[in-house]
């Protein structure tokens, strides 16, 4: 049971209201990709779900609320899976959850686990951004070699291993990791994927920092795209909340998408 000094980041998105309790050294906190893929990610009631490099078990939760008879999330990172089991338990899903250590799909693989929907939000930072002064945990949260696009394209390479034949996966790419790379292994293994949303980050000194959103799934069928066809203006919002700190920062993120987060993320002292 996680205990120590943790923060609680409380989300409401796609009608969902979630409860996330994280430990931000240790572990990577959500930020507006993931939220995005929360948007992004399509699951039926009664499907399997997976959700890769799970972190705070933010996708599987949300898939299990959502209607997913089984949602599993996968990590390397022990920290980030005693608090993704703690979250499912604080946001009622627990006994539609499991949480596996591994590498990206071999624990599902292992276990014959085969998914109707799965996101992968992983670790795309290209190395020579990533600041060494972080916890191992967080390094290892957002380093992807490299340019940062070799895991997304592991995965991509992958992903049929856990895939039931009609399943699709959702996943985000960085622009300065290359998008291209995760469109070529896209096409090369045979999915038919849709670009659902390209968000442009303000990010300082970085260059760019767009990110895409694939939705892809097998090449026979037609994919979805009912987010990006939601294209209203909308815009989603972030907003970080520090008690007793500086005002919540509000900021634009993404435009041309029809979808709207909260997000608080408060500090708490008292056992998780
Ligand atoms: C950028 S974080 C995203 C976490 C979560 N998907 C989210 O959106 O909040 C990437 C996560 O991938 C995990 N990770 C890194 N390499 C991995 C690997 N080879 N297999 C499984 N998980 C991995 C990290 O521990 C981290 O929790």
């Amino acid at each position: 049971m996680p205990s120590a000094a943790f923060h609680e980041l409380k989300l409401r998105l796609r009608g969902l209201e979630l409860l996330l309790r994280l430990h931000p050294e240790k572990m990577f906190v959500p930020n507006f990709v993931s939220l995005l893929a929360v948007h992004a990610m399509r699951v039926k009631p009664g499907e399997v779900f997976a959700d890769i490099c799970c972190g705070s078990g933010l996708h599987a939760i949300a898939a299990a609320k959502l209607g997913a008879r089984l949602a599993c999330g996968v990590d390397t990172n022990p920290v980030a899976l005693r608090y993704a089991r703690l979250n499912a338990r604080l946001n009622g899903v627990a006994d539609r959850c499991r949480f596996f250590q591994g590498d990206l799909l071999a624990p599902l693989a292992a276990r014959g686990i085969k998914a109707d929907s799965a996101v992968f939000s992983g670790p795309q930072c290209p190395e020579a951004y990533v600041d060494r002064t972080l916890s191992r945990e967080l390094q290892a949260a957002v380093d992807g070699g490299g340019d940062g696009s070799g895991v997304n394209v592991r995965f991509i390479r992958g992903v049929r291993a856990i895939l039931a034949p009609a399943g699709r996966f959702c996943l985000p790419a960085a622009g300065w990791c290359g998008p291209e790379s995760s469109l070529r292994a896209l096409k090369e293994e045979g999915f038919a994927s849709r670009t659902l949303v390209r968000t442009y980050v303000p990010q300082e000194g970085r260059g760019n920092n767009s990110r895409y959103f694939f939705l892809a799934g097998p090449a026979r069928r037609r994919v979805r795209l009912g987010a990006a066809k939601a294209a209203g203006g909308l815009t989603l919002i972030l907003e970080a909340r520090e008690p007793g700190g500086k005002p919540p920062a509000r900021a634009p993120i993404c435009d041309g998408l029809g979808l709207s987060a909260e997000i608080s993320l408060e500090k708490a002292r008292s056992r998780a």
